[in-house]
């Protein structure tokens, strides 16, 4: 399975089916299509999104603290979404990658996130800063899984407890 990069950067490998195996087969989907994830994200091909996260962190601009970080999300599609931060001279305003990667995703359709990660410039897996978990939970699938240094989290533990979209219903 090929997913077009939306960079415009050309095909990129697209995730596999369960566990590090072949591409996704329509099988791999449940009715609603959402990708069927093993507990522990064991569906999530690991590599490819980590791979992912690193050409995104190439494309980074950090002039200012250079500090370049690349982010990947697996949609419940199949699709990959990714990011860079793009820093400002006035450095408050500075986007982490997380955030230039769910405004790629909602402009690119939107969908639910079921799998991510992010890289610094050695391509280690870094953990996401508080605000960017909160960009994060609001496009997360009921469980996301996250790949840090310490191994394979979810969302929820990394942000228990969460405000989201739901509290805003009457
Ligand atoms: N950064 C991110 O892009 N994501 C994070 O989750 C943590 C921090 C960026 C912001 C800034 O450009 C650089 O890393 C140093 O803080």
């Amino acid at each position: 399975m090929s997913v077009e990069h939306p960079s415009g950067s050309g095909s990129v490998p697209g995730p596999s089916g369960p566990v590090g195996g072949p591409p996704a087969e329509p099988d791999d989907f449940d009715f609603t299509g959402s990708l069927r994830l093993a507990p522990g994200g064991g569906a999530v091909d690991w590599d490819v999104l980590h791979t992912q996260a690193r050409i995104a962190m190439t494309k980074a601009y950090v002039p200012y603290s250079k500090y370049p970080v690349g982010a990947a999300a697996l949609l419940e599609t199949g699709s990959i979404v990714s990011g860079c931060n793009v820093e400002n001279a006035s450095y408050g305003l500075t986007l982490c990658a997380e955030c230039t990667m769910v405004g790629q995703l909602q402009m690119t359709g939107g969908g639910r996130i079921v799998a991510f990660t992010c890289v610094n410039g050695d391509g280690e897996p870094i953990t996401p800063c508080g605000r960017c978990r909160q960009l994060l939970h609001e496009f997360s699938a009921e469980t996301m899984y996250i790949r840090t240094a310490e191994g394979v989290t979810t969302l929820q533990d990394l942000l228990p407890q969460a405000f989201g979209p739901r509290d805003l219903e009457a």
